[in-house]
């Protein structure tokens, strides 16, 4: 029986394109390694207690999350790094009504506990820290 030529080249063809979409698939779910800031912002928000953050948010590469705020997942196409940077902040600049705790700042606190007196939440290296994380976190598996 006669080969049929064209047939076998068309097979071929279709083989290669399988394994280069395969070849580069793999090279998409390959994560980019995330920088050292944003490895130590990671570490901040899997401690539930130092950060809070998941109690409320769905965070890309979190095991954890919750559904009071709004899901993280695609933040750096939405906001810059200093906007999330306020934002976490003083979340009241932006809605005073916020559930959000206000991570850097000391006004409008009352009753706070003798330990936590002149402290906030998160320090400033904390705060970018996390920022960096959560501009990679689309991105990156730390
Ligand atoms: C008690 C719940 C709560 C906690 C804890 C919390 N948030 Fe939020 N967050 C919210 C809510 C609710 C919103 C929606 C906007 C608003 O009400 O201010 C929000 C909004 C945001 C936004 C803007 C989201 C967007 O899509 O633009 C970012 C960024 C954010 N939070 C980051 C954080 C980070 C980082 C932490 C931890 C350091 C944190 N939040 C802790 C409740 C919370």
């Amino acid at each position: 029986m006669p080969v049929d030529r064209s047939l076998v080249a068309r097979r071929v063809a279709m083989a290669l394109a399988v394994a280069a979409c395969l070849a580069q698939g793999a090279a998409w779910a390959e994560p980019v390694p995330a920088s050292e800031a944003a490895q130590r912002g990671y570490q901040l928000l899997l401690q539930r207690q130092d950060s809070g953050c998941v109690l409320c948010h769905r965070i890309p590469g979190l095991p954890v999350g919750g559904d009071i705020g709004p899901s993280l997942e695609g933040l750096s196409a939405r906001a810059s790094a200093p906007e999330v940077r306020e934002r976490i902040a003083d979340p009241r600049r932006f809605n005073p009504l916020t559930l959000m705790p206000a991570y850097l700042s000391l006004t409008g606190l009352t009753n706070v506990a003798q330990a936590y007196q002149g402290k906030t939440i998160l320090t400033e290296q904390g705060l970018d820290d996390i920022v960096a994380y959560l501009m990679q976190s689309d991105r990156v598996r730390p």
